[in-house]
Parts: structure tokens; sequence; C-alpha cells
């Protein structure tokens, strides 16, 4: 009872203030003209009405939550910065669903494997749409894209028209040994840069769209362009959808959207997940090790390359640990119910918007083996079956990517990308802290969106283990990413 009194003594008096606010500025002439013996009275009673009406709203069969109070819901209590450690522990007090009230928005939070399968995969229609907001919608002109489109029509075009040019196995058949090729070329720059040895390397992302640049740095493309003819030229993704657009199928703000989404979703995410591999192998030597050694005894002298990635089965699980530990979008991209739904028992009201805690999922020490060290060895032993899959057979506990109808279509370019770019650095080098450091700091920024490394560090590579074998034409810098849409630039 006590506490009840606490918590309506709370919502009076963030309450009161607000409401006469807002009368003061709505209705400027009647809060002139009243007395101010009336005042109270009136605020009173409209916060009684108001109170009533809120409690109402919510004691309908909703999930558990603090109990929010008019106008604000809970944004006083939880603040503003939800990331994935706050709602993980929010998720200890309040339930594997809970419901947080902002302003007079749902935000409904999952954070079991089970429920995540009912958001994603079983009631994956119902929960399949993206919520809106006015930054979504002046970032993606109304939708106009397709990450963060509603589900319906317009989204099952976008992804159609993205997919043969990006998301298929073709595609990473196809441009594989270009990104090889474009990786090489980043090693040996490195190699061939003295200050690199002295004082390490930042590894940075711009956007550039290098198209001059693309064609001298990858003489690979060119000898398939002239092996194949004019006609069966391999054309970037972009030209496939610029054709889409020229057939009349999307419009030209779509094309930009489509862009700006490949910038967001596929090198951001792409960019944050290499920093973090790189950070955590400098901080694990012997790590580094093994995966030299996988590679020496199992491909005898070979090259690594996407076509033997299979075989290495340390390497990749080092890019599972990175992915699990570090899951670059800890909380998906946010989903959203048109309609009222169902979940877990509780009624979810409609444009609710549902957001699954994938990294709690993955980091959640009932369910994983001190989860917070970093330690491939996991998904060799207890954890062997468990694969980073957007589809068929799921552990609901390790969704990086997603799952069902929103998921990650990149995958297929991410993991081997990741791969290969792990492989080349610990075989050519020996990667270590910067002078007078033990360990690189792995803090953590962000967790609403994007969860990358609070501070970037240097990381010094000490030893060449090979020599470069390939030359670099002049003083080139830029390199060609996988896609042709962005470049990464190595700075010393
Ligand atoms: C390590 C790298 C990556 C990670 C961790 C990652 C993760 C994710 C996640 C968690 C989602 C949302 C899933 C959901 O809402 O249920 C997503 C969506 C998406 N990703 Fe990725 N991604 C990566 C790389 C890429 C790449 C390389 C591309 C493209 C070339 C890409 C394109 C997309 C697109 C287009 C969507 C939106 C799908 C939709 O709404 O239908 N991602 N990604």
């Amino acid at each position: 009872m006590g506490h009840s009194a606490a918590k309506f003594g709370f919502i009076c008096s963030v309450s009161a203030p607000a409401l006469g606010l807002l009368t003061k500025f709505t209705f400027p002439s009647f809060f002139l003209s009243i007395s101010p013996n009336i005042l109270p009275i009136t605020l009173s009673i409209a916060l009684v009405f108001a109170f009533i009406f809120f409690a109402l709203s919510n004691s309908s069969n909703n999930p558990p939550g603090p109990l929010p109070v008019p106008i604000f819901g809970n944004w006083l209590q939880v603040g503003n910065d939800l990331n994935h450690r706050l709602l993980a522990s929010l998720s200890q007090k309040y339930g594997s669903v809970f419901r947080l009230k902002l302003g007079y928005k749902n935000l409904v939070v999952v954070s079991d494997a089970e429920l995540a399968n009912q958001v994603l995969h079983a009631q994956g229609v119902e929960f399949g749409s993206r919520p809106r907001n006015v930054v979504f919608d002046i970032f993606t002109g109304n939708g106009q894209d397709m990450v963060f489109t509603i589900y319906g029509d317009h989204w099952r075009k976008m992804r159609r028209i993205m997919t043969l040019p990006f998301f298929t196995n073709k595609v990473v058949h196809n441009y594989s040994g270009m990104w090889e090729e474009e990786m090489d070329l980043v090693v040996c720059d490195l190699m061939n840069n003295p200050k690199v040895k002295s004082e390490g390397i930042l590894i940075s992302l711009c956007y550039v769209l290098p198209q001059n640049q693309r064609h001298k740095t990858t003489p690979i493309k060119g000898r398939i362009m002239a092996a194949n003819g004019e006609k069966h030229k391999i054309s970037c993704a972009m030209d496939h959808i610029i054709d889409a657009q020229l057939k009349g199928e999307i419009s030209e703000e779509n094309v930009i959207y489509i862009v700006e989404n490949i910038n967001v979703a596929a090198i951001e995410t792409t960019l944050w997940s290499m920093e973090w591999a790189i950070a955590e192998l400098v901080n694990h030597p012997t790590v580094q090790q093994k995966i030299r050694e996988e590679i020496s005894t199992v491909l005898k002298g070979k090259e690594v390359t996407e076509s033997n990635l299979h075989e290495l089965p340390y390497l990749q699980a080092t890019v599972k640990e990175t992915l699990r530990l570090h899951t670059p979008i800890p909380l998906l991209v946010p989903h959203m119910n048109l309609e009222e739904a169902k979940l877990g028992g509780y009624t979810i009201p409609k444009e609710s918007k549902v957001v699954v805690n994938a990294w709690w999922l993955a980091n959640n020490p009932a369910w994983w083996k001190n989860p917070e060290e970093f330690r491939p060895e996991r998904f060799l032993q207890e954890e062997s079956s468990t694969e980073a899959v957007a589809g068929g057979k799921v552990d609901f506990r390790f969704l990086p990517f997603g799952v069902g109808r929103r998921s990650c279509p990149g995958i297929v370019l991410a993991l081997p990308i990741l791969g290969l770019i792990i492989s080349k650095l610990v075989t050519n080098f020996e990667m270590k802290p910067p002078n007078g450091m033990e360990k690189i700091d792995v803090s953590e920024k962000g967790g609403q969106f994007s969860l990358h490394i609070a501070n970037h560090s240097t990381a010094a590579p000490a030893l060449e283990l090979r020599r470069c074998s390939l030359s670099l034409e002049g003083n080139e810098r830029y390199y060609c990413c996988p896609l042709f849409v962005g470049g990464v630039s190595v700075f010393s």
C-alpha cells in the first residue's frame, strides 16, 4: 500500500507541473481567466482523470514493466540510453518480455530464446514491420529504403531487387577473388610502410566511391572482363540497381536510399566487427597462434581463400566468438507489429516497437559458460552445434544477424569477408598492443543501434611473418570494398 502511495505521489509530483505548463502554453487565455485558488483544484481533478485513464489503458493484459506516468511514460525512470546492458538488467527484474512506455509509445523488450523465435520466426509476419519515427522518416525519405521500411509490398520488391546483385552465393563466388586481391594489397601496403612497424596502424573507414580507383586496384576484375568480352562483363552491384531504376521498377530516391542502407547496414557493421576482432586478437596472442597453426596444418602452404574457409573451424569459431561477445547490432533492428498481437501470453498493443536483446541472448550466464570470456574454443566444444545463421536450423541464443523475414541478407558476404580479413592479418603479422600497453581497451560505446569500440586503438603489427609479393601502383592508397560502394582506407 505504502509502495503504491509512493508511486502515486511520484506520479502527482511529476505530472502536476507538466499539466500546468501544458495548460499555460496551450490555452494561455484560459490560464489567466481562472482564479489562482481554483487552479490547484482544477489541476488535481485533471490529474486524477489522467491517472485513471492511464491506469485503465495499462491495465489490460500488457507485459509487465515499471509503472508509467502520464505524458512521460517510463522515461523519467529509465532515461534515454536504453542500451543492451540496461535492458538486460531490467529483464532480470521484469521478466523475459517486458514493456516500457516511452511517452505514449510502447517499447517491448524480448530477452528469451523462445520468445525471440516467436517474434522473428513463428510470428515473423505479425512482428515483421519496422517502427516509424521522425528520424527514420527523414533518413529514409518516409520509408523509401529497405532496412527501415514497414513490412509489405515495397519491402518485398526492394528485397527482391537487392538480392540478385548483393546477397547470393553466386555474388560471393564472382567477387571473392577480388576481395582477396584487395586484402592482399592492404597487407602489402602495411608491410611497405615503415611507420607501421614502429608506430602501428589505426584502421578507419572512409566513405568514398572509388569509381576510377577500383579499376586500378583490381587487375583481376580487368582480366575477367577481358576474358569474357564486353557483352558478359562483370558489372558492379550498383549497375544492377540502376538497371532496375531504368526499367521503372524503383525510383531514383529508392536507389539513393539503397546506397545509404548499404553504408549503414553493410559497411559499418562489418567494420565494427573487424575492429572488435583485431582488438580481441591483439589481447589474445594464443588465438592468433592457433589460427596460424590451423591454416598451416590444414592448407599446407596454400593461401586462405573464400572457397577453403570451411576447412578452418578454429578461424570460423573466432569470427563467431567476436560476433557473440561484441554483437554489432545488439538489439537487432527494431521490429514492430502493425496489429495487436500476442506474445508469451501477453497482449502487445498494435504499433509497439519490439526489440530482441540479441546481445543478452548470447551473453546470459544462465545459458553460456563464462560468457564474458573471449574463447573461440567454446564453438568447438560445448557450443559446437551453434552456428551464425539467418535461417534453417537456428539456435535462438545466437542471433548476430537476426533470423527470419527481416534477418540480415548480408550474412553470406559478412562471414567470409571477416574470415578472410582475420586470416590475412594473422598469417602476415603478429599483432601486438602499442608500446607501453599490455592490452587494447575493449570498452564499448553505443548499444541502442550499434555496439562499437569506445576508444579506437592502434594495433602494432610487431613482426612481419611473410614478405609481400605484390607491387603497388605509385602511392595508391584506396582499396575497393567488396561491394564497390565504399572504400577502406588505411592511414598511418
Ligand atoms: C558483421 C556484419 C553484419 C552484421 C552483424 C549484420 C547484422 C544485421 C542485423 C542484426 C540485422 C537486422 C535483423 C532483424 O531486424 O531481425 C540486419 C539487417 C540487414 N542487413 Fe546486416 N549485418 C551485417 C552485414 C551486412 C552486409 C554486409 C549487408 C549487405 C551487403 C547487410 C545488409 C542488411 C540489410 C539490407 C538488412 C535489412 C533486412 C530487412 O530489413 O529486410 N548486412 N543486419
